[in-house]
């Protein structure tokens, strides 16, 4: 869902006029500050001309982002260290004055689409701070010593926002390298990155997310104390991301969530969300919800990274094969059970389960 938030702040605006001129200039200054922060697109607003941009493209380095409305779905082993990184940020000023502050840096690391982008604004939303986000890979620029600036530029404007600044794929720097054959200038651009690191104020979150942590400098990996690692789901978040993304999260459907939850290890969530939303994009344009058996027909032919989305036929003898050996071998689902999802009696599936075998 996209916000006009060009009218949002015209009506604000409108509305600090009114205030200031009944005499309630402070009511008009705290309308005026939220209509600076909180998460609004700077891009949508017309006020993406302050941020700094690459002198070549023209582009900037970094945008505000909004503080997410999807929910977080993760494992057990990441939250016990998100919770105590949010908890320290939230009492830094207590913490600096007993002095034993650490430096606010997280690091995310894992598979793509498991989450890392969303949880740092989920982060940034629990702060109730202002959402800055940096995609290194954009930062890199083909001219000599543009990269560098660029990422001072980025380190230079954010601090004084008292804000989260989200340094996304990370290890794009490391790439630098290979493009450019020349070595001088990945050392070059890992000291701005840590030049720039060291320059923030305690007060300044930074959070950052790679695919590959291997790639990071071990130096830039040092400088973050806060480590967590996002996972593939497990079966239990696989059953509330399902939950959410394809049933938006009724309860009555939570067996159907189970099912394939069961089935679907190896999916990311974006993969679940992409499956979800496309099986709810068919059941609105067809006036029907798209049978079961069809959602497990793409998820069984889904790899991460790559859902495969719902059909619109009817299943034909070669997919109800293909499901019911898929249900009964990674579901270890019985075949009466796999009869009543696919709609033909359990004789039908023990056949297809044979030629299967045979075939
Ligand atoms: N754990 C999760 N909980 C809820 N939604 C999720 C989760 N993982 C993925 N999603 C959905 O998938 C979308 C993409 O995830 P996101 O961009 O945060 O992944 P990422 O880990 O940053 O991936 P990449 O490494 O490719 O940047 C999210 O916006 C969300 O809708
Ligand atoms: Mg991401």
């Amino acid at each position: 869902m996209s916000a006009d938030y060009t009218s949002l702040r015209r009506i604000g605006n409108e509305f600090a006029k009114q205030l200031a001129k009944q005499n309630d200039h402070d009511g008009a200054k705290a309308i005026q500050a939220i209509l600076r922060k909180r998460g609004v697109p700077l891009q949508a607003s017309g006020y993406a001309e302050a941020l700094p941009r690459d002198a070549a493209s023209r582009l900037p380095l970094l945008e505000e982002g909004q503080w997410p409305t999807t929910p977080i779905m993760l494992n057990g082993e990441p939250g016990a260290t998100i919770s105590q990184f949010i908890d320290d940020a939230k009492h830094i000023d207590l913490l600096s004055e007993k002095g034993v502050s650490a430096r606010l840096g997280l690091l995310l690391y894992g598979p793509p689409g498991t989450g890392k982008s969303l949880l740092a604004g989920h982060v940034a939303a629990s702060l109730g701070r202002p959402f800055y986000i940096a995609r290194l890979d954009s930062l890199i620029s083909s001219r000599l010593g543009e990269t560098a600036k660029n990422i001072r530029g980025v380190f230079e404007y954010v601090p004084a926002k008292k804000a989260v600044l989200f340094l996304d794929e990370m290890d794009a720097i490391a790439k630098v390298r290979d493009d450019r054959h020349e070595l001088g200038e990945l050392k070059r651009v890992v000291n701005t990155v840590l030049q720039g690191l060291d320059s923030l104020t305690d007060d300044v979150v930074t959070i950052a997310a790679t695919n590959h942590p291997h790639l990071l400098d071990p130096a830039i990996w040092r400088r973050f104390p806060y480590k967590a690692e996002i996972s593939l789901p497990d079966r239990d978040v696989r059953e509330s991301l399902w939950l959410h993304f394809l049933y938006e999260g009724q309860e009555a459907r939570r067996d159907e969530a189970t099912l394939l939850a069961q089935v679907s290890d190896g999916l990311n969530g974006a993969d679940i969300e992409n499956i979800g939303l496309a099986a709810r994009r068919r059941a609105i344009l067809s006036g029907a919800e798209p049978a079961l058996a069809k959602i497990l027909l793409a998820v069984s032919g889904s790899r991460s990274g790559s859902a495969r989305l719902i059909g619109n036929d009817d299943l034909d003898a070669q997919a109800k094969r293909t499901l019911s050996s898929f249900l009964s071998d990674k579901g270890g689902i019985n075949q009466a059970e796999i009869a009543r999802i696919i709609g033909v009696s359990r004789q039908m599936v023990n056949k297809y389960l044979k030629e299967v075998q045979d075939g």
